[in-house]
């Protein structure tokens, strides 16, 4: 990764990543015995469309030595990997990669985007209705420490994972991990509602070089509520802080917030890939998760890694907001697809028709494409706040 050796670490990094030991497969050079490839997985519990909270495999980890690259190292830990977790595992598999040309042959699909943004705050301005809807909040905000604040952000979590598709669980030692970085702590301010927290939001500030003039920037980590009044409380205190020139965060895509200002030119976006997700277990996977609408149709499905997803599915989902049930057929396919389209649209952002339209989904039977892009769909859009 460029980081440098630093094996001086190994035991430290372990415990600080919660790495299961058990989940992670390195490579051996024949001839050294010297280790020159690993990849892992944690035991992720991630939010499906519909909100059931499901087990997934956090592919992380992926790295091959310099002196033995484009050997076929990182293919046969990636098959030998998929083969694994189809042997009993998650049903599903996800990944942030560092480069996106590499994933999609082993059947991984960009499930979600999200968006760098800045805001230029000498412009950015709430518009009366968005100040209406902050002012409305019942909230009062309090700074606090991270020890403070970690079990109302543990809360406020809690009740929005199952809300948008993508959003992991979270673990004691996770939260640990996000909010106690190498870097120091972020300042926490926590919206504490009549009855318990209702969002937070964690952001560090990088101050301006001068008194004189504000050049100091905000950079949000995680920005958090159970409701829009909240949402909109914890932005405009952001934007209203002193002696800051600029607000950054990675944002879903789209955003609410651009609703909120009065002009949204003044948010500068780029826009990023975000998850890869991989299906190891069709029938199982499309069980797992619930579809928009009603559907019946046959899949014809191509998986150059795991045999037992190929072939032709009888999917049916019986009303919408239910899962699917998908069976062998023999009948003709209505859509031809790759697992990996397959992959990209399980959270439900990326749609079967836009696949189609870049030739990666083919349809044989006229309207089949629009039934199954609506039934595939899922608002509100999925996200994945954190890198794992
Ligand atoms: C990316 C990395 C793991 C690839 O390992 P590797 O053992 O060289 O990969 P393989 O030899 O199995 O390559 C498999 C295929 O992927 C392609 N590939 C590998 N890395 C690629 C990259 N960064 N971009 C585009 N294609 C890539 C290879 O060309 C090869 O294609 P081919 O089968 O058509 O010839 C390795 O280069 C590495 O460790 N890079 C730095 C760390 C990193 O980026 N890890 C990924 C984190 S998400």
């Amino acid at each position: 990764m460029g980081w440098g050796a630093r094996t001086e670490d190994a035991d430290a990094v372990f415990a600080d990543r919660a790495i299961e030991v058990d989940r992670t497969f390195v490579s051996l050079d024949t001839d050294s015995g010297e280790i020159v490839g690993t990849t892992s997985a944690y035991s992720l519990t991630m939010s499906m469309p519909g909100g059931a909270l499901v087990p997934v495999a956090g592919v992380y980890l992926v790295g091959v030595e310099p002196t033995h690259r484009r050997r076929g190292v990182m293919s046969s830990m990636m098959r030998h990997q998929l083969k694994g977790l189809a042997n009993g595992g998650e049903a599903v598999a996800a990944l942030w990669t560092t480069d996106p040309a590499i994933y999609q042959r082993f059947g991984y699909g960009l499930a979600t985007w999200r968006s760098r943004i800045e805001l230029d705050l000498a412009r950015a301005m709430f518009s009366p209705r968005a100040d209406a809807l902050a002012s409305a909040s019942c909230a009062r905000l309090r700074q606090m420490s991270v020890a403070d604040a970690l079990p109302h952000l543990a809360a406020v979590h809690e009740e929005i994972v199952g809300s948008r598709p993508g959003v992991l669980a979270r673990s004691e030692s996770r939260w640990n991990f996000l909010m106690r970085l190498e870097d120091g702590e972020p300042e926490v301010v926590v919206a504490m509602g009549p009855e318990g927290p209702v969002g937070y939001v964690a952001y560090r500030i990088r101050p301006g070089q001068s008194c004189a003039s504000p050049g100091g920037e905000v950079e949000v980590q995680e920005i958090s509520a159970v409701d829009p009044a909240t949402h909109a409380q914890l932005w405009r205190y952001l934007l209203g802080l002193d002696l800051m020139r600029t607000v950054s965060a990675h944002r879903p895509l789209p955003d609410p917030l651009v609703h909120l200002l009065v002009d949204l030119r003044h948010l500068h976006a780029t826009i990023d890939d975000a998850l890869w997700v991989r299906l190891v277990d069709l029938p199982r996977a499309f069980g797992q998760r619930a579809f928009a609408a009603p559907i019946d149709l046959v899949l014809e499905v191509t998986d150059a890694v795991l045999p037992a997803n190929a072939g032709r599915w009888r999917v049916s989902v019986d009303a919408a907001g239910e899962p699917a049930a998908a069976r062998p057929t023999r009948g003709d396919a209505d859509l031809s697809l790759d697992i990996s389209d397959l992959g990209a649209a399980h959270l439900g952002a990326t749609h079967l028709a836009d696949l189609a339209l870049a030739g990666r989904v083919h349809e044989h039977t006229p309207g089949a494409l629009a039934a199954a892009s609506l039934a595939w769909s899922w608002s509100p859009i999925a996200t994945c706040p954190e890198i794992f």
